[in-house]
Parts: C-alpha cells; structure tokens; sequence
C-alpha cells in the first residue's frame, strides 16, 4: 500500500515505465498520445518516434482489431482481448502479442489504453510442454500396450508347445481352450482400445432419471464411508442423448471418485443449465452441465495433462480407459468433458448441447 505521503506524480510515472507491460493511450483517432518505456523496447522505437504517431505507421503490419477496439472499448466501453495477434514491428522482427484495451475518459475525452504483452514465450513453452506430454503419453500406452498382449500371447505361445507334443486327446483339447481363451482376451483389448464404435441411439431423457440409474449402479447409496450429495436443477428439460452412454460416462467419473475417497469423504453430483456455453472454435450453445466433485486427495500432477488419453493410470490392474472412453461418447455428443483438480478438491464438467 501507498503511503498518501509518499503519493507522487513521480512514483506513479515511476510505476508506470516500469512496468513490463507495453502499455499505450490512444486518442480516439488511434493516435499515441502517452507510451511507457516497455511500448519503445517492444516495438524497437524511441519514445519520441512514438508520439503523435498514427497506431498503424508503428508496424509493418499488424493484425490487432483495430475495428473491433473501436467498437467495443471507445463506443460501448466494454473491455477488448485479443490473444496471439500478429505483429511485424518496423525493423522487420516477428511476434505474436495478446492485447487487452479499456477506455478511460479524462476531462470529457475518450481514450483508449492498450496493453500489449509478447507471448512468443509462452506459447513456445506451451508447444514445448506439450509436445512432451504427448511423448509421454504415447510411451504409457506403449507400454501398457506391450505388457496387455505380452501376457496372453505367451500363455498362447506355451500352449502351441504343448500341443505340438501332446497325444493325449484331452490334454490337446485343454491346449486348443487356452489358446482360444487368450486370443478372444486379445480381441476384447483391441475392441476397448478401439472404444465405442456405435453411434449413438438418441432419445429425449429425463437426466435425473438416468443418474439416479447410475447412482444406484455404482451403490453409492449404500457406501458408508463415502457421502453423496444430490443438487439437481428440476428445471431442466429433457436432454435428447443416447441415455445408456452418458449412464456409462457417469459411471466411469463416479467410479474413479470412489476409488480415490479410500478413506472416505464426498461425492457431489450437480445439474445446472448453462446458457452460453463456450465451445472452442464454435458458437455458445444452451448446454445441460453435470458436474461431479469429490474432496479426495486430487488428480496427479504426473498424468494431469494427459488425463483423457487411453491408458493413463496410475492404479494398480488400472485400465486408464475410463477417462478415454468417456471423452469419445461426449465427443459423439457433441458435448465437451474438463476436469478441474487440486489437493482436496475434483470435479470433472460434462456440458451437453440442448437439441435446436
Ligand atoms: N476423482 C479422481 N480423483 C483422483 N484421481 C482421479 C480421479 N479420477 C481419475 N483420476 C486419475 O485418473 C486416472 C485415469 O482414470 P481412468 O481413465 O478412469 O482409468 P483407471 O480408472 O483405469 O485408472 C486414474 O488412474 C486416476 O489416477
Ligand atoms: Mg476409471
């Protein structure tokens, strides 16, 4: 906090050069009217060849929504994002800037202040660590791929000996058996992984109706040590999905809170409408929201990146296809499955469409 004595003009322009946000006013025009020292190392010119410039002569090109600025943040003061625009500043460097712009009125005058911030970095890191993950990931399933088929194909290897020797009709008959028996486990680990391969058989369903079905399926009800809680809105009309998948999605989320809660604690379903749900690369859509939230020990750091990826786990004879398997039914539902976790705390958000 600032002492009112110490309260300058001084320490505020002090404040406000050193910050390391490129940070500019603009008349209405999208003239430089004031830039901090961090808008002249940003964009490779000197303070004075800032001022009273025009916003555009400041780059070679730019792809910041100038429109959109004006629009928004000068005409109906609403507060302007712009991630990853593209920059080619004058000296011909390349970079990739977030925006945000506010307007401000001073003395009667409409202005806008700009920040720019570089996210070159960031998004760098951010490739960087997800190229990792994904390294990661593919060395699990990998492995976990070897180690499913390398138990029954030995067990089918070892009775193809046998059987090359036996005379013994029965014993020949007990080798054929196993061999079947590996090879069909063979094909259930190549269906799984494959996943759900129906489409989907929609129909309009009651949604607490159908996880009631769930509830009582994975006996919640009648585990001790583990507290359920019910908040369901009973506003909420009839959703059209395949009633059967989405039981299967909430059962898998369900079962995985109740094997994290060992020593107990409590599972919260929750029903809500949402009514502009945010979708990546589509429109907002009226959607149903079921949220499930345990306070158990939290998602491992380890595997949280890659937690919908198939074969992700870190239980002991753990699948890691339940996470996997639900995604690809919401997929089909054109819904959208997150997961928000920390110490004492998950919840896993499933957002269904409403029909048009
Ligand atoms: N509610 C939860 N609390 C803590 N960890 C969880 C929770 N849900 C899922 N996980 C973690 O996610 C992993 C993947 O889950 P899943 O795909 O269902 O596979 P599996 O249950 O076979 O391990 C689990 O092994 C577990 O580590
Ligand atoms: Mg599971």
């Amino acid at each position: 906090m600032i002492n009112n004595e110490n309260f300058s003009p001084e320490l505020l322009d002090a404040i406000w050069q050193n910050q390391t946000t490129s940070v500019m006013l603009l008349d209405k025009n999208f003239t430089v009217v004031y830039a901090n020292t961090s808008t002249s190392e940003l964009l490779g010119l000197a303070t004075k060849r800032l001022l009273k410039q025009p916003f555009d002569t400041l780059f070679n090109y730019h792809s910041i929504d100038l429109k959109r600025i004006a629009q928004f943040s000068l005409i109906d003061g609403v507060d302007c994002q712009q991630h990853r625009a593209d920059v080619v500043f004058s000296d011909s460097r390349h970079a990739k800037v977030s925006v945000n712009s506010r307007r401000i009125n001073f003395k009667g005058i409409a202005y806008i202040l700009l920040e720019c911030r570089q996210t070159d970095d960031e998004i760098k890191h951010d490739q960087a660590s997800n190229q990792m993950h994904q390294y990661q990931a593919a060395r699990n399933l990998i492995r976990g791929l070897a180690h499913e088929i390398k138990n029954p194909l030995g067990g089918i290897r070892g009775a193809a000996q046998l059987l090359q020797y036996e005379v013994d009709q029965q014993e020949r008959n007990q080798c054929a058996e196993l061999i079947i028996e590996q090879a069909d486990r063979l094909r259930e680990l190549v269906d799984r992984l494959l996943g759900p391969n129906q489409l989907p058989q929609k129909s309009y369903v009651n949604i607490h109706q159908a996880l009631e079905s769930v509830v009582k399926l994975s006996t919640l009800d009648n585990c001790t040590n583990i507290e359920l809680k019910k908040d369901y809105d009973p506003s909420i009309p009839d959703v059209f999905i395949d009633q059967s998948k989405i039981q299967q999605v909430v059962l898998n989320i369900v079962r995985n809170a109740q094997q994290a809660l060992i020593d107990g604690g409590e599972i919260k379903i929750k029903t809500r409408i949402n009514h502009q749900h945010r979708r990546p690369g589509k429109a907002p859509k009226k959607a149903l929201l079921i949220q499930i939230s345990d306070n158990g020990p939290g998602i491992d750091h380890s595997i949280r990146e890659t937690l919908f990826y198939p074969m992700i786990t870190n239980k002991e004879g753990g699948s890691g296809l339940g996470l996997s398997i639900a995604q690809t039914l919401i997929d089909q539902h054109d819904g959208y499955i997150e997961c928000d976790s920390w110490p004492g705390h998950t919840e896993f958000n499933i957002y269904l469409p409403f029909a048009d």
